[in-house]
């Protein structure tokens, strides 16, 4: 099989699929996006609730996908599909006028794994491109090509909490320097087993590397958290957003959205901002059988379900925060030169200027002066 018949065939299984439909609440007259259509495993189920005035928009920001969605689900005159990345979501009209669920399924979908020729996998070799849209952007040949030794480390402790970030970049750096920058997947995996001298039963050494890579390479956490923005801002009052995320990274930025801005911390004595209620009001929460998750991505640890429920409140609370975060780090910086200033006072010669200036106090002629030892 080959080309576009192929592509539909590789599928995605589904993570979570009832609890996700569970959370959507889906109702059968109401606009939907799938802004992380995959092979559209949810996109399915999820058209399959609604009547005949229901709405469901499609994303992915991966040009396969998108065609694949065409294929399933463009002659169904209740779907609208978009190629792009869904942190760009409020530039879409029909997102816009808008929505009474969301359901983002972060991460990658098996078929971009399996697909040797993506270059996401260690398992095949291919071209390092790693690019959900390789239609921009650079490539992790590219990157690995480019950035400094410091960059590089920074990205695989950063985004694969890789303990030999270090020596990794090393090895990348030394290597490009000799000529031989490294632009395939079999290769690099290779390379970066020679270095990494811990192993993890079953996982690949390379494992952290290339997570760290494809989050680099794909704006992963930015597009999450513009993402969220933006689904927030086109959900209607009492909508549902559904996040499934796969690893501690994602889950960090999906939870501290969903708790809203937390109370600054001040230094000791400073009196603690106000800070706003978060519009979103957490629904459920389950952490993912960590078996399914090990049988369908070996590479990803965990995976959380987040279901919330979203007002439109949310722009002017973030803009609230940025206002307080704003507030908090001039009375932190207020704090510190007050500290300093302190710090002054305690100098011998500080109070003696001020004995001097102040109190017309002067220094003891030599002669006056009697040392007494005790
Ligand atoms: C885990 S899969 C989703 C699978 C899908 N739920 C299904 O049932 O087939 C993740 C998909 O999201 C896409 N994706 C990841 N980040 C994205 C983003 N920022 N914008 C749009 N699509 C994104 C990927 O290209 C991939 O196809």
């Amino acid at each position: 099989m080959h080309g576009v018949a192929a592509m539909a065939k590789r599928e995605h299984i589904p993570v979570m699929l009832n609890e996700a439909m569970a959370g959507l609440a889906v109702r059968a007259g109401g606009r939907y996006l799938d802004g992380t259509f995959g092979r559209g495993g949810h996109a399915e189920v999820l058209l399959a609730r609604l009547g005949q005035q229901g709405r469901l928009l499609l994303m992915d920001r991966d040009p396969q996908a998108i065609v694949v969605a065409h294929q399933r689900f463009a002659a169904d005159p209740r779907v609208v599909i978009r190629h792009g990345n869904f942190a760009d979501l409020g530039e879409w009209d029909a997102a816009a006028e808008g929505l009474d669920g969301v359901l983002l399924d972060l991460g990658i979908s098996s078929p971009q794994l399996d697909e040797g020729g993506r270059g996401f996998s260690f398992q095949t070799d291919a071209p390092l491109d790693m690019r959900m849209d390789p239609s921009c952007g650079e490539s992790a040949a590219d990157f690995l090509a480019r950035a400094s030794e410091k960059e590089i480390a920074e990205v695989l402790w950063r985004y694969g909490e890789e303990r030999m970030s270090r020596r990794i970049a090393r090895v990348i750096v030394g290597s490009r320097e000799q000529g031989r920058p490294f632009t395939g997947t079999r290769e690099l995996a290779d390379a970066v087993a020679q270095v990494v001298r811990y192993r993890i039963p079953g996982r690949h050494p390379a494992t952290r590397t290339f997570q760290a890579l494809r989050i680099q390479v794909n704006g992963e956490l930015e597009s999450i958290q513009r993402g969220l923005l933006a689904a927030c801002q086109c959900l209607k009052p009492g909508s549902r957003l559904v996040v499934i995320s796969f690893h501690s990274l994602e889950d960090r930025i999906v939870k501290q959205f969903m708790r809203g801005p937390q109370a600054p911390r001040v230094s000791r004595g400073l009196p603690a901002p106000e800070v706003p209620e978060s519009p979103l009001r957490v629904m459920g929460k389950q952490r993912l059988d960590l078996i399914a998750v090990v049988l369908l991505l070996p590479a990803m640890m965990s995976s959380a379900i987040a279901v919330v429920w979203a007002r439109n409140e949310n722009r002017e609370l973030f803009i609230q925060l940025t206002r307080l975060q704003n507030h908090r780090d001039q009375l932190n910086i207020e704090f510190g030169r007050l500290e300093l200033e302190q710090a002054t006072w305690a100098d011998p010669a500080h109070i003696e200027a001020i004995a001097r200036s102040q109190l017309g106090m002067i220094s003891p002629d030599p002669a006056q002066v009697r040392v007494v030892r005790q």
